[in-house]
């Protein structure tokens, strides 16, 4: 594997104060959105201030990145915050998923294809406008479904930040971050969540490992599981490869707090005021929380258990003006009780 250093920039360089500045905002921004994942925001970070000096290798993309893992632990949300941080808008982003690359005359698709030929249909998903904004950022999804002839034009780019197809488009990657996420190791690290890796002989008590050494043991799996599906020449090109860690229950409870300060505000809005109390909190994580799917149950049990019932209660009673709603639970349940708002109380305010 290769890191941000063999670019010829060895080891980071010295930042100027101002650089140093955006960094460390940076790095809090990123923090702040995706939580627990430090290794993969120090990895985003370094790439953007290296790229900001403008000292890559000018013939590189700024900075690729291989993101792998246990599903639902922040891959995608990293590639969308990074878009917000650096262009205000999480949606800033060219997102390709790579399942709709399976066969081969699906690459078509990527850039356009001629008239008469396959896929001359299909808007192209890369034109070189998309291509042109500064920083410009790619998260290819699911890389691992895509087809050999997806993967040679992707080592072209890697190699040598651009891609030319045999429909004769050429595009310029040197202005952009790459970052590529793939599930190949997904039943691997499901088998080691759920504590069943290895041989048992029947009648053997299957204990899950320690929480811990479970994550040494994904980010092993995962390793291996990448080096036995991607050829050596694509892997030594991509400057970071990052295993994400599993979210414990802290990371949960911020986690949920981001999802809480959304649906508040969303609420606030339409002038429903909310004041969500620690037990409702720990019941929410309770229910919203699974190993094998990360942070991904925990937006269901948000949708489902609070905002659906606070919806339909809205909706039944109405709600005045100088009201809020207190939201407490029990082990069972969620409970919503209308309150009048005590003086000075701003609606959407945290509990
Ligand atoms: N570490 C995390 N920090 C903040 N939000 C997260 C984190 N992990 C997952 N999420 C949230 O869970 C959902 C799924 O995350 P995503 O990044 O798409 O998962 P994946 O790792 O499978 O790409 C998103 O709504 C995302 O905001
Ligand atoms: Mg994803």
């Amino acid at each position: 594997m290769r890191s941000l250093s063999h670019k010829g920039v060895a080891p980071v360089p010295l930042l100027t104060e101002g650089a140093m500045i955006k960094a460390n905002e940076l790095r809090e921004q990123l923090r702040k959105e995706v939580i627990g994942q430090e290794k993969a925001v120090e990895a985003l970070v370094q790439a953007v201030v290296i790229a900001d000096l403008g000292i890559c290798d000018p013939q590189r993309p700024l900075g690729t990145f291989l993101f792998l893992g246990p599903t639902g632990t922040g891959k995608s949300q990293l590639g969308r915050s990074l878009a917000k941080a650096l262009h205000g808008d999480e949606k800033e982003v060219l997102a390709i998923n790579c399942t709709e690359f399976q066969n081969p005359h699906d690459v078509a698709k990527l850039v356009g294809a001629p008239p008469g030929y396959v896929g001359h249909e299909h808007p192209p998903f890369i034109t070189p406008e998309k291509l042109a904004k500064r920083f410009t950022i790619i998260i290819f999804e699911e890389l691992e479904k895509a087809d050999r002839t997806f993967f040679d034009l992707l080592l072209q780019v890697l190699e040598r930040g651009e891609m030319t197809t045999g429909a004769g488009v050429h595009l310029d990657f040197t202005n952009c971050f790459l970052i590529m996420t793939s599930n190949v190791c997904a039943k691997e690290v499901d088998d080691i969540n759920k504590g069943v890796v290895g041989f048992h002989p029947p009648g053997q008590k299957i204990c899950s490992l320690p929480f811990d050494s479970a994550d040494v043991k994904i980010q092993s799996t995962c390793m291996n599981a990448v080096g036995n599906f991607f050829s050596p020449e694509f892997l030594n090109r991509v400057d970071e490869i990052i295993t994400f860690n599993r979210l414990k229950e802290e990371h949960l409870m911020a986690i949920l707090n981001k999802f809480l300060l959304d649906t508040r505000a969303r609420l606030a809005m339409v002038g429903i005021g909310t004041v969500i109390d620690e037990q409702a909190k720990r019941f929410l994580i309770r229910r919203g929380s699974n190993v094998r799917y990360g942070a991904r149950p925990l937006r269901r049990a948000l949708r489902q258990l609070l905002e659906f019932p606070l919806a339909k209660l809205v909706a039944e009673q109405g709600l005045d003006r100088n009201q809020a709603i207190h939201i407490t639970a029990d082990e069972e349940r969620l409970s919503f009780r209308v309150e009048k708002l005590c003086k000075g109380q701003v609606i959407g305010s945290v509990a």
